[in-house]
């Protein structure tokens, strides 16, 4: 892939991930770390918002419920760009900073993945949300460093 289009990867790939951040955030902010007490479906159910039983059922607002089923959402969209982001930098030739940059990130992704099960299934537990949200800013300083690394080193 040409210098061009892989830093624009990188560079959607680092927007969608600071967004997901955002809604992580805003998730915890809220209290809805475990307004979907199971993972990876919640509620049983990929979509609680078309069971209204469900619904009706949960102890959470359906802003609650929706915040931390769209945290996931996202993360399932940012991972698909973060893993099309590390395959296109191990491609690239020369595989210099920016492109190790990219395939860490990448690399990082099953190891955020795995967390975020945890936050849930362990019921918030301090550690596991710290390393969360460790992990989150790992990923996205090796995506800002993929997107932007080859504009400050020549290759
Ligand atoms: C690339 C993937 C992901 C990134 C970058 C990410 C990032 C974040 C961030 C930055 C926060 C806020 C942490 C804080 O304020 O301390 C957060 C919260 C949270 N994330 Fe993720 N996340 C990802 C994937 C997931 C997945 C797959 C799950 C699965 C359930 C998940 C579950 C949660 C939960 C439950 C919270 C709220 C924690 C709380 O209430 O204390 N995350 N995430």
């Amino acid at each position: 892939m040409r210098a061009a289009r892989f830093r624009r990867l990188a560079a959607v790939t680092a927007g969608s991930t600071f967004l997901l951040m955002c809604v992580g955030a805003y998730t915890k902010a809220i209290g809805a770390g475990l307004a979907c007490p199971d993972w990876p479906t919640c509620y049983g159910t990929w979509i609680p918002f078309l069971r209204p039983d469900v619904m009706a059922a949960a102890p959470y607002t359906t802003g609650q419920v929706f915040a931390e089923w769209f945290h996931r959402l996202l993360a399932a969209a940012t991972g698909f760009l973060l893993v099309a982001t590390g395959v296109a930098a191990w491609r690239r030739q020369p595989r210099g900073r920016p492109e190790l940059a990219g395939v860490l990130a990448a690399l990082l992704l099953p190891v955020q993945v795995l967390l975020g099960g945890l936050t849930v299934t362990q019921d918030l537990q301090a550690l596991i949300v710290t390393a969360h949200l460790g992990t989150a800013v790992l990923i996205l300083a090796s995506v800002v460093v993929a997107a932007v690394g080859r504009r400050l080193t020549p290759g």
